[in-house]
Order: structure tokens, then sequence, then C-alpha cells
């Protein structure tokens, strides 16, 4: 892939002086956890999007997407919103470099990737944290990987419109080889724990159905987790945020809530104690209590949070049919996208099989079925 962009890099603005490669990333467990303080368990992976850049003389940002076989330009002193959705991700992250103060200065960009867009894997991501640690080397503006994070989240946040928490951008960035990395997004600690993949083997299955509803209804859950937190505010002034409440304190003031706001709580204060309950049994190398979190979280996520959909959910039931399948759940933002499956991999043929048989996409088409290799987060690619 690379290879073919810098071979159009070269036709369009010649010699490129920087390379990166920014992966995707799957999430374990931990949904909808990142912007109530909870825990997340994400893992960078080995599809990815790709950039070749080199500085310009030309006072422009100029891009061009492989993907889309379509270019975006604009003057340095013109940097605002567009209505092409693809360059916001971009022009975003160059805005936060300017709001913090920098001169960022023309440049030429040429990137593709690999990632299914609308899949849930995070290609935005990918493309804001790739672009923001590209700038940074191009400009040597030294800025510390985390502060490129939040950056590529603010980015999302002001010109996406998605008010999104931060898993995403720090997995895309902080991803090890093989490793999920447990992230407390409260303080950003994180433990990082080796992810068993000689028996068993993560795989995705895309509904096929982009999550567009995605950015309106998660601003909507975000609004729900807030006025949760104020109201038990009122009763208790410690809590800041759900991470800080508990399931005593959400069914004592339950007649309090309303019973939806009621329901994202308590799914809220459970996926935080699951992703605990998945970690201690990863430790232990169990993967059956694993993937009985994944399949508890995907219930919450149905019945509770009310994100999922039917694609998703028959594609979990479909998975628990399978002799072998360990846990399976919705994975990301919800309606629609992917499930992420923890599989015997023994059991994968089987797994294949039966997903071929009783799903198709809306279209009318097989699902997409695909293996993840955990791998490294964004970096410099070296001729
Ligand atoms: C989207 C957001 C993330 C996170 C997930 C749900 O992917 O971008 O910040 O909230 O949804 O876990």
């Amino acid at each position: 892939m690379i290879q073919k962009l810098e071979h159009v890099f070269e036709e369009r603005f010649g010699k490129a002086s920087i390379k990166v490669q920014s992966p995707g990333r799957i999430n374990l467990i931990g949904e909808h956890t990142d912007y109530n303080d909870g825990f997340v368990l994400p893992a960078s992976v080995d599809l990815g999007t790709y950039f070749v850049c080199a500085p310009n003389d030309v006072n422009k940002f100029r891009f061009f997407s492989y993907n889309l076989d379509d270019k975006y330009e604009t003057h340095v002193d013109k940097l605002e919103r567009s209505n092409k959705g693809w360059a916001n991700f971009l022009l975003g992250v160059i805005a936060q470099f300017i709001n913090a103060g920098k001169k960022v200065h023309g440049f030429d960009c040429v990137f593709g990737g690999n990632i299914p867009m609308g899949a849930g894997l995070s290609s935005s991501a990918s493309i804001e944290t790739g672009l923001a640690y590209a700038i940074n080397q191009m400009e040597q503006f030294n800025y510390s990987l985390i502060n490129l994070v939040k950056f590529s989240q603010k980015a999302e946040h002001e010109y996406s419109g998605v008010q999104c928490g931060i898993i995403d951008q720090f997995a895309v960035m902080f991803g090890r080889d093989d490793q999920v990395i447990k992230l407390d997004t409260r303080n950003l600690n994180v433990k990082y724990y080796p992810f068993e993949q000689r028996n068993h083997m993560l795989a995705l299955v895309n509904t096929g159905v982009k999550h567009e509803l995605a950015g309106s209804e998660y601003n909507v859950r975000r609004r729900e987790c807030e006025n949760g937190v104020a109201m038990l505010q009122e009763h208790d002034p410690t809590i800041q945020s759900l991470r800080d409440a508990s399931l005593e304190i959400i069914e004592k003031f339950k007649e309090e809530l309303l019973p939806v706001i009621y329901k994202r709580c308590r799914y809220v204060i459970e996926e935080n104690m699951r992703v605990e309950k998945a970690c201690e049994a990863l430790t232990k190398n169990d993967p059956d209590t694993f993937g009985q979190q994944m399949y508890a979280s995907h219930e919450g996520l149905k019945n509770l949070y009310e994100v999922s959909s039917d694609e998703l959910n028959t594609l979990v039931e479909l998975a628990k049919q399978v002799k072998g399948v360990k846990g399976a759940r919705m994975m990301g933002g919800g309606f629609g996208g992917c499930t992420i499956n923890l599989i015997k991999k023994e059991a994968f043929g089987r797994f294949e099989e039966t997903i071929n048989k009783n799903y198709k996409t809306p279209e009318g088409n097989p699902p997409q079925i695909i293996k993840i290799n955990i791998s490294k987060g964004t970096h410099i690619v070296n001729d």
C-alpha cells in the first residue's frame, strides 16, 4: 500500500519526506465507558491508514485520498470546516496545532488504507492520529504522543461533531504488538496485558450496516449519562461521573431517575465492573470467563444502553450457537458496524460456516469476516 501511495505522491507532488502508518482499533470490552471516566480494553490492529507527506512551498495544505480518488486543498491562512466529510478529519487536526499557537506550514499529503469505513474500527481516529503524528514530525513540534491523541480527539469533536471519548485515538497511538490496553480514562493510567493468540483468536463480523445513526444517538447517550450524574450528585456530591457511582447508589435512587436514565447509568456501572473481571480473567488465562463478560456486555448494550441493532443481535446469537466460541458482542458506538468474537482457533471453520450460512448483509451478500492481528500503534515507516 505504502508503495502505491508513494507512487501517487511522486506523480502529483514530487518526492515524499515522511511516511506514517496508523492502525485501526478494536475494543474487547468496555463500551461507552470512556466518556464516563471508566475503563476500556482496546488494542490496535494490522489494518490501517498510511500517509505519505512532504512540506511544500506554495502555502497550501494539499490532500489526496487514494481510496476515494478525490483531492482537497486550501490555503494555509484559510483553514475552515469543509463540506467534504473526509477532509474534515484532516483539517480538524491541523486546526488543533494552530489553536495551540503553532504555525503549520504548507504540506502535501497522499493517504489511503484498508480499514473498512463505518465498521466500528475507528478509521477516522486512525486518520486523525496519523496526520497529527506526521505534522508533529514534519514541523518538529515535539509534542508528546498523549498531546497528539488529545488534538485528534478534539478534531473529532470540532470538525465531525461527535463528542467522542478518548479510547479510539488513544488505542490507535499507543497500541502494541500482541497486547491489549487496559486504560483508565479518568487518569489515563495504562496497563498492557499480553493477549494469548496461540489457542484463541479474535474475528470481527461486519454487519454491512454503516453506523450512521451513531453520531446523533451517541451525543444523546452522553447527555443521558450527564443527567444521571447531575441527579446522583444532589444526593452525593462526591459523584463526579458514573465512575464514582455504584450499583447500591443507583438502586437507592432508582425511583428518582427517569427509567431511561436509570438504564443508561446501570449499564455503565456494570460495564466498568465487567472490564475489571475480564482483565482478571486475562491474568488467569481464563478465556471462558473473559468470553462470558463479552456476552454480558452485549446484553447490556442491547437492553440497557440500547445501541445495538437487529443485525448485531443476530450475529451474536449465531456466534453463541457455535461450540468453541467463547464470547461475542457488538463493538464500538453501535447501530451497525461489527461484532467482535473470541474463538477457539479450531472452531473458526465452524464459526465461518455458521455465519455465512445464516447471515446476509442488507444487500444480500455474505458478511465480511475479518481475522484480527493485534499490532503496533502509529509509527514512522522507514524505507
Ligand atoms: C465511539 C467513540 C468512542 C467510544 C465508543 C463506544 O467509537 O468514538 O470514544 O465512546 O464509541 O465505546
